[in-house]
C-alpha cells in the first residue's frame, strides 16, 4: 500500500516573515510589484483550478491532450523510478504521466513540490487513494529557497514543470532555477517542461481576460492575502484587472490598476502606500516561448533537448530535456 508523507520546509512563521519582506520591498519599489507565489492560498488555488477550466484558457486542455498522446513515449525514453513535480498544484494532469509510468512498470515514488500546503495535501491524499502502490512524498517549499532540500534521486528521476509555470518566473531567476533543476536530475534522468507558445495576440489576450472574470478574481486575491496576513486595508474591488501582451518581451503582464488613488495602510509593516491610477501593481508575468527560446534556456542550464512535442494547433509544447 502506498504511503503519503508531507514535509513542510516552509512553516507559517517563516512564510509570514517572507511575505512581510516581499510586500515591503514590492510596494516601495518602482514599479510596484507583488510576487505571484502569494496568489496561492486555499481560495487562490481554487480560483486557479477554475481558470484551467475556462473556455478561453486553452493552455491546460492543450497540455493535457499533449500529455495524453506523448506520455508513453516519455516513459519509454526515461523509464523513471521516480517523478519530482515542481509546482504540482492539484496534480490533475500528472495522472496522465503516472498512468503511463505505472503501465511501463517502472515508477515507485512521486514527489510533488509546491508552495501551497492546501493544494499539496489535497493532491497527495487523492493520489494515494487512486494509486495504491505509489509512495507520495510531498514537499511544501518555495522555488526560491528550498529546491536544494529535495532529496537526491533514488533511481532514475524524471522532473516535471508543467502548465508553463516556467513562464511565471523572471528571466534572471529562471536560469538559476533551471540550473538547480539540472542538479536535481542526475545523469540518466530527464526533465519534462511544459511551455506556452508565442501565438496570435487575440488568443493570448482572451486567455488572460476571461468573460467570467475568474482571472480578475485570481489577480485580486493577492490583495485579500495581504489584507489578511499583514493587517492591510486594500479594497480589492477598487483595482482593475489589467492584462496585456507585451510582444517585445514575449510576455503577458498582469497588473492591478486602481481607478482612483488608493491610500493603503499595511499595519503589520507600519507602512502606508499610495497607488495612483497612473501606475499599477505588477503581479505576474507569463512568458511565451518558441522551440528556439526553449532549447536555448535548457541548453544554458546544462540540458539538451531530446524531444519536442507540440499539439496540432501549435498552442503549447512539451520539451523533454536530458542532462548534457
Ligand atoms: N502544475 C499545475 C499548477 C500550475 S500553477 C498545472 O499545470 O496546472 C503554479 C503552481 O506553482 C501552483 O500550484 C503554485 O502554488 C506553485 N508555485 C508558484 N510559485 C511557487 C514557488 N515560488 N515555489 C513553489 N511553488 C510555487
Ligand atoms: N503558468 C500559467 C500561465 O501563465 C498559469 C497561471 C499562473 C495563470 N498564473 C496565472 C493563468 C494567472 C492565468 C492567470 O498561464
Amino acid at each position: 500500500m502506498g504511503r503519503l508523507r508531507i514535509d513542510l520546509l516552509l512553516d507559517e512563521s517563516e512564510r509570514s516573515r517572507l511575505l512581510a519582506d516581499d510586500v515591503r520591498r514590492g510596494l516601495t519599489a518602482t514599479p510596484k510589484t507583488l510576487p505571484p507565489k502569494y496568489f496561492y492560498d486555499a481560495a487562490g488555488s481554487d480560483l486557479f483550478e477554475r481558470i484551467t477550466e475556462l473556455p478561453e484558457y486553452y493552455l491546460t486542455r492543450a497540455e493535457a491532450g499533449l500529455l495524453e498522446s506523448t506520455a508513453a513515449s516519455v516513459m519509454s525514453i526515461i523509464r523513471p523510478a521516480e517523478i519530482v513535480e515542481l509546482g504540482a498544484g492539484s496534480a490533475t494532469k500528472t495522472r496522465l504521466l503516472l498512468d503511463a509510468a505505472q503501465a511501463a512498470g517502472s515508477l515507485a515514488r512521486y514527489l510533488p513540490f509546491d508552495v501551497s500546503p492546501d493544494a499539496l495535501r489535497a493532491a497527495g491524499a487523492a493520489l494515494i487513494e487512486h494509486y495504491p502502490s505509489l509512495d507520495v512524498h510531498g514537499i511544501v517549499g518555495d522555488f526560491e529557497r528550498h529546491l536544494a532540500h529535495i532529496p537526491p534521486p533514488d533511481g532514475r528521476r524524471l522532473a516535471l514543470l508543467l502548465g508553463s509555470t516556467i513562464g511565471n518566473l523572471d528571466p534572471a531567476f529562471r536560469s538559476v532555477f533551471l540550473s538547480q533543476v539540472r542538479g536535481l536530475v542526475a545523469d540518466g534522468g530527464g526533465f519534462l517542461l511544459g511551455v506556452d507558445l508565442v501565438k496570435d495576440v487575440a488568443a493570448l489576450h482572451a486567455a488572460y481576460n476571461d468573460a467570467q472574470g475568474v482571472t480578475a478574481a485570481f489577480n485580486r486575491n493577492v490583495l485579500h492575502v495581504v489584507n489578511r496576513e499583514l493587517a492591510a486595508d486594500f479594497q480589492p474591488q477598487a483595482f482593475q484587472h489589467y492584462a496585456f501582451y507585451n510582444p517585445a518581451a514575449s510576455r503577458i503582464e498582469m497588473h492591478l490598476l486602481p481607478r482612483e488613488v488608493q491610500r493603503v495602510r499595511i499595519e503589520a509593516l507600519s507602512l502606508s502606500v499610495e497607488v495612483r491610477p497612473d501606475e499599477s501593481i505588477w503581479t505576474e508575468s507569463s512568458y511565451k516561448f518558441t522551440q528556439q527560446s526553449t532549447a536555448a534556456m535548457l541548453n544554458e542550464a546544462g540540458f539538451g533537448l531530446a524531444e519536442w512535442y507540440t499539439d496540432a494547433g501549435r498552442q503549447v509544447a512539451l520539451a523533454l530535456a536530458v542532462p548534457r
